[in-house]
């Protein structure tokens, strides 16, 4: 009911009656009246003149998928949306569901109460300042082939961002960060069994128009929003958009041939560690190296005093000397 009211609301140029909706959507003009407010309620601005109807003025920047549709060009990323005003975590939800689910069912939420980050981390989520959301795919894939896909949604956060003349670089493999703070975080899970994989979830976070206060005290200094570098908020609804349709592209040719040649090239040309004399903490053993570059199969390549390693991602957290990146 929602859905259509909203559709008709959008799709007519100035006012329309209350009598054309009651009768579009075949309920009582008063169940229209009650619809209208709950969608005031929501943050939609919806003009009421008596004897012309409904005029919609302005809509919400919330991740539902009739604000995020405007913005979509996807086939099936995304193509179905699951909203809550206020989760655990959307990771959790779309784990418990993903076995019913068609591949793109994306899971968003305006909060998270226990967001979750690696490594049993919490993930700060305020309300309607963050983006957060899950997508649950059905790739044929061997198990060990999964991080190639945070990979793909580390790159389509960066182009996307570049869509928003906004600048950053991939900490490989699964955080964004700007001038050196992380303004995104990717944690992938999945269910599996031997040789096949039942489902992945990838959950993603993007610091949007976080305030510096938002962020934990121990996290001030290693954390930023594209609101605090830019100094205006960014809708948030557009640049989830952006990022569904860029994850379908890079995932749509991973999906065919294991192709991953423009993913890694996203991540090589924007790496926040290529070139970078950094730490691989291993086990809680700390040993430092160069970062010298990323293969095909999207490993890190770190020269160490004697040899070269292929760092693979699922092993390793990854430092900085100088900071956090
Ligand atoms: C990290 O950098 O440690 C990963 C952070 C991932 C956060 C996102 S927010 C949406 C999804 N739901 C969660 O509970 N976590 C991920």
């Amino acid at each position: 009911m929602r859905r259509k009211i909203l559709e008709l609301l959008k799709s007519s140029d100035g006012f329309i009656s209350g009598q054309r909706i009651s009768e579009e959507c075949e309920v009582s003009r008063t169940s229209i009246w009650k619809h209208i407010n709950l969608l005031k309620e929501d943050g939609y601005i919806i003009e009421s003149v008596s004897r012309n109807g409904y005029k919609l003025i302005s809509c919400p920047d919330l991740l539902i998928h009739e604000e995020v549709k405007t913005f979509l060009d996807s086939k099936y990323i995304g193509r179905e949306i699951i909203h809550f005003d206020s989760i655990d975590s959307t990771n959790n939800y779309a784990k418990k569901i993903a076995m019913d689910q068609v591949e793109g069912t994306v899971v968003t939420a305006e909060q998270q109460s226990t967001g979750k980050g690696r490594l049993g981390r919490n993930w700060t989520s305020p309300a309607k300042k963050g983006i957060y959301f899950s997508i649950i795919l059905k790739p044929n894939l061997e198990p060990s082939k999964v991080s190639k896909v945070t990979l793909i949604g580390a790159a389509a956060v960066n182009l996307s961002l570049k869509d928003m003349n906004i600048d950053s670089k991939i900490k490989w493999p699964n955080d964004i960060v700007i001038d050196g703070r992380k303004v995104c975080g990717i944690l992938t899970e999945m269910s599996c069994e031997l040789n096949l994989i039942n489902y992945i979830v990838i959950g993603i976070g993007i610091n949007a128009n976080l305030d510096e206060e938002d962020f934990l005290d121990d996290y001030k200094n290693r954390a930023t929003s594209l609101k605090i570098v830019l100094g205006e908020e960014i809708q948030r609804k557009k640049l989830l958009a952006l990022v569904l349709n860029y994850f379908e592209k890079l995932y749509d040719s991973f999906k065919v041939d294991f192709n991953m040649n423009e993913t890694i090239e996203i991540c090589r040309e924007n790496s926040a560690l290529i070139g970078k004399e950094i730490q691989i903490i291993r086990n809680g053993n700390i040993k430092l190296g160069k970062a010298i570059g990323l293969n095909d199969e999207g490993e890190l390549l770190v020269q160490f005093k004697d040899c070269i390693e292929n760092i693979y991602s699922g092993e390793v957290s990854v430092r900085d000397l100088n900071g956090y990146v």
